[in-house]
């Protein structure tokens, strides 16, 4: 079904002009908490693709029987989880985020079974003990003022050998900083990869939104593009 441009202005605006609107991580992580209630209509107002992608790469890569355990980095209010359910996943599903309140509504879905407050910082580990993931994924999380590149590194210390980590990002470059971030992400990929630690399966093309108004505000039916990088730990 085609999208309301009117409703996905506005909700664009909520998104940008308030959830987004921050000078530091930590202001950006408040603000999610603030408009977490609002968060799933606003997304999908604006025909937010990427959960249900990660979602199916997760399952494509993944070897996922029901003892499995996978881990969204940055899950937010749960938007991949719900999509895993939807394609059949039976395993455990635990989740990360450094917003309380997003990950209240996350809690209220029922769908995961762990869920841990942490605010991810270049060199930290991530706080889920010493369990081996069978896939980790990051949907929409990956982006300047949100996680940095080098967070990445460190997923690779939480799956099993083989298993997928499956990461978003959008393409789309709005500003200085959208491309020097893309391009940090880009290079933290290759010197994961030359260092041994993973190989990179695909770079998977999807649309990121169902609209873009960073460009053309009088055409803002294209879709924002994105892809899925898609690695597997060696
Ligand atoms: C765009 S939302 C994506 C949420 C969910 N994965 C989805 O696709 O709907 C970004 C999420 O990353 C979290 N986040 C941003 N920066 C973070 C940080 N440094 N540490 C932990 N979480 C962070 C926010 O709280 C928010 O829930």
């Amino acid at each position: 079904m085609p999208l309301d441009l009117e409703k996905a202005k506005l909700a664009w605006n909520q998104i940008y002009g308030g959830m987004l609107e921050s000078e530091t991580e930590k202001g950006i992580v408040k603000n999610y908490s603030k408009h977490a209630a609002a968060y799933d209509q606003c997304l999908q107002d604006i025909g937010y693709n990427i959960p249900t992608t990660v979602a199916e790469l997760v399952m494509k890569y993944g070897n996922l029987g029901s003892n499995s355990q996978v881990l969204d980095v940055g899950v937010g209010t749960g938007l991949l989880g719900e999509e895993l359910n939807k394609l059949g996943f039976s395993g455990k599903l635990d989740g990360i985020d450094g917003s309380e309140g997003m990950l209240n509504v996350a809690k209220n879905k029922g769908i995961y079974r762990d869920l841990i407050q942490q605010f991810l910082t270049p060199g930290c580990t991530l706080d889920v003990g010493d369990v081996k993931y069978d896939a980790i994924a990051c949907v929409g999380t990956f982006s300047s003022s949100h996680v940095a590149p080098s967070v990445a590194k460190c997923f690779f210390k939480h799956v099993k050998t083989g298993a997928p980590v499956i990461i978003s990002a959008r393409l789309f470059e709005n500003s200085t900083e959208d491309s020097k971030f893309l391009a940090e992400l880009r290079c933290m990929f290759q010197e994961i990869c030359y260092s041994g630690e993973a190989l990179l399966l695909c770079e998977h093309p999807t649309n990121y939104y169902g609209v873009n108004f960073f460009t053309n505000e009088n055409d803002p039916s294209k879709p924002c593009p994105g892809a899925c990088f898609c690695l597997a730990k060696t």
